[in-house]
């Protein structure tokens, strides 16, 4: 049962979705049609899609007779419901609409939103329930979907999709240039991704590649160069990539998340594109959900966990395969470390908000998007791993997404599998099911006390160099050598409170002011907020008006809002620079950022 979607399945679901849209531009609404097949019970009168603030033309079947429909009121939290009548025998429903400019799932960006700023641009966010804002079906994880799609966009810009591409140039057609799409393989609905703009491309390796604007191209064809090994590790970790191609788009950077996994196709932000090749764990990261969320996805946004936690824990292991473990450490330090504030922020850990098996009921679903999910569950994980040997474990993961690929599972049903499959086996002693305290990691607030504790000799280094740096002047030795992760675990332990001296002259040995990697600034800018760090504020304020990641700018506008000298240029910033958010952000932030 999915609390979030209207959908009654059992009656009558959608099995796929024939998209036919106009993307207007001036009008900031994409229009047309989406054609639904459907699979009904026999006795079933009607079918209840999910929308959200979508104008709908009229209904009709496959022959073009209208059938009668009712859109319901709108729920602030899940959109208005749209029930179809279903005259005997009918299996395909015609639904015209458009969009509105507000719908949450699309961007529409204008050309000085953009890198190139030559051409405007657009672009779909579906995950979690947002998809019902651009195209009216059942807006369930559970609901696994195919979809066909011809898009029309102006004559200079180019469509790219989550699903293969059957018109990789286009057709000149009267209102511009069509693209055709199709994906055969059923998926959520929260993974139909559409994307606009002047794009190029670029070949990564035999069946990977990257879109960006051209004036990032470059750029992120060198960030990615690894992709094709990551894959190689992933599927001698997992199994066959089944999806065909993988190919990643760089967006504007008012994209509101680090990376989205649409398949076939990663949604990625700019700020990975470090220069150094230095953050693209997140691209192991959408890789992995490859299998875990798009081949075996979370039957409901409560098992939300079981996507993000299995991928994490993935994304660690495609990381060592590639750059060893002495750097999958650090990852795993500087995770454990978010981790432990995150459960902090929350409400400590008695907190509900900290149980991986979240309670939704009534809430957002992006209320769940925590670090918990991620990392606790990447916790659980490696628990696992640890206690049952590598190997076991790795049969383990291979057998789970062949035997629930291409489904969608709840948090039971993966338990379910952990008890027959793993810890059954005759070869696992009988006391490890107890020693694991399943339910206690699966049902209860906290980081149980036998997680594995992380260790990094690297950053245990840095630690004792920062120790030495603040205690006696010291200066740091080998940062030329440093990697990210070294600078980022710096930072995390330099002492809550430094003098004004201490901090200007770090800034002038390290110029951390200065840094173009966007964690390491953010990291910086988090300290010089705490200190009323003055010299940073211009570039806080450049960050926080270039780019629209909502990992940054939220504990930033927090941090700022705090203080009683930067509420007044948090809100002076976020005046300016909301127009060019998206709207998970704002619905983020508006409420923190308030004069
Ligand atoms: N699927 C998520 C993004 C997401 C989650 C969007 C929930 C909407 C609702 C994606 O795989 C993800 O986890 N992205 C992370 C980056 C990753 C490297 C941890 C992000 O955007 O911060
Ligand atoms: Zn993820």
């Amino acid at each position: 049962m999915d609390v979030h979607s209207y959908a009654r399945p059992a009656e009558a679901r959608v099995t796929s979705v024939a998209l036919d849209l106009l993307a207007d531009f001036d009008r900031t609404r994409l229009a047309g049609t989406a054609t639904l097949s459907i699979d009904r019970a026999p006795d079933a009168r009607s079918i209840v899609l999910d929308t959200r603030d979508l104008t709908i033309h009229r209904v009709t079947d496959a022959a073009g007779h209208p059938l009668a429909h009712t859109l319901g009121a709108i729920n602030a939290l899940i959109g208005s419901p749209l029930e179809i009548d279903l005259p005997a025998g009918t299996g395909t429903i015609v639904v015209h609409y458009e969009t509105s400019p507000g719908a949450s799932a699309l961007q529409w960006l204008t050309p000085e939103q953009t890198a190139g700023r030559g051409h405007p641009f657009l672009y779909s966010q579906g995950q979690a329930i947002l998809t019902r804002s651009w195209i009216p079906t059942q807006d369930s994880p559970g609901i696994r979907q195919t979809y066909a799609a011809r898009i029309v966009v102006p004559g200079a810009l180019r469509a790219v999709m989550s699903a293969e591409a059957l018109t990789p140039a286009g057709i000149e057609v009267p209102k511009g240039r069509a693209f055709e799409f199709r994906l055969n393989y059923a998926v959520p609905p929260y993974l139909f991704a559409l994307a606009v703009g002047d794009l190029a491309f670029r070949e990564l390796g035999p069946r990977s590649g990257v879109y960006a604007e051209p004036a990032t191209i470059d750029a992120a064809a060198f960030e990615f160069a690894d992709v094709e090994r990551m894959m190689t590790a992933a599927e001698s970790l997992l199994g066959a990539y089944r999806w065909g191609r993988y190919d990643l788009l760089v967006l504007p950077p008012s994209f509101p998340f680090g990376g989205m996994e649409n398949p076939l196709l990663t949604f990625a932000t700019p700020t990975v594109l470090a220069g150094d090749r230095s953050l693209v764990s997140l691209v192991a990261h959408e890789l992995a959900h490859s299998w875990s969320g798009n081949l075996v996805t979370n039957a409901t946004w409560s098992d939300f966990w079981l996507n993000e936690g299995v991928t994490t824990y993935v994304e660690h292991r495609i990381m060592e395969a590639l750059y060893g473990t002495e750097h999958a450490d650090m990852l795993a330090v500087l995770a454990r470390r978010e981790l432990l504030e995150e459960i902090d922020r929350l409400g400590g850990p008695q907190s509900r908000d900290t149980v991986l098996h979240v309670d939704l009921r009534g809430r957002d679903p992006d209320d769940g998007a925590t670090r918990i999910p991620y990392d606790k569950g990447a916790a659980l994980m490696t628990l696992l791993e640890h206690t049952v040997g590598r190997q076991r474990f790795d049969a383990f993961l291979k057998a789970y997404f062949d035997r629930f690929a291409f489904t969608s599972i709840e948090t039971a049903t993966f338990l379910d599998f952990l008890r027959t499959a793993l810890l059954s086996d005759p070869a696992v002693p009988q006391a490890t099911s107890a020693q694991l305290r399943l339910h206690e990691w699966v049902f209860e607030p906290g980081l149980p006390g036998n997680a594995v504790e992380p260790r990094s000799t690297r950053l245990d280094r840095v630690t004792a160099a920062a120790r030495a740096c603040i205690e006696s002047g010291t200066p740091a030795q080998d940062t030329a050598t440093w990697t990210t992760q070294e600078w980022l675990h710096f930072l995390n332990m330099l002492p809550e409170r430094l003098s004004a001296p201490q901090l200007a002259s770090l800034d002038e040995t390290f110029a951390f002011t200065s840094r173009g990697n966007s964690e390491v600034l953010f990291a910086w800018l988090r300290i010089a907020i705490r200190h009323h760090y003055l010299a940073a504020l211009p570039a806080l304020e450049r960050f926080l008006s270039r780019q629209g990641r909502r990992k940054f700018l939220r504990p930033l506008y927090e941090d700022l809002m705090a203080t009683d000298w930067g509420r007044a240029d948090a809100v002076r910033i976020y005046a300016q620079a909301r127009p060019g958010y998206h709207a998970v952000v704002t619905g983020t932030l508006d409420p923190i950022v308030r004069a």
